[in-house]
């Protein structure tokens, strides 16, 4: 989500990165793998499993995001 931002790009959250809310969710490739509060996150706000809470993604290497407000 940072880096998101720090690209220019809006990130949407009502819960500033701590992985609540499920607004931050985008699509990535590759997907990776979801952490244990994304996954609990995930369950309670019905997020599909091919999205990823962009809060919680630790970056590692060159990645395609994309979301369906941009
Ligand atoms: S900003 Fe709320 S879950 Fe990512």
């Amino acid at each position: 989500m940072d880096a998101l931002i720090e690209a220019g790009l809006p990130v949407a959250s009502s819960c500033h990165g701590e992985g609540i809310c499920s607004k931050c969710a985008v699509l990535m490739t590759p997907q990776g793998t979801r952490t244990a509060l994304e996954i609990q996150t995930a369950q309670r706000n019905k997020l599909p499993d091919i999205m990823r809470l962009s809060c919680q993604v630790f970056i590692d290497q060159d990645l395609t995001v994309a979301t369906t407000y941009w």
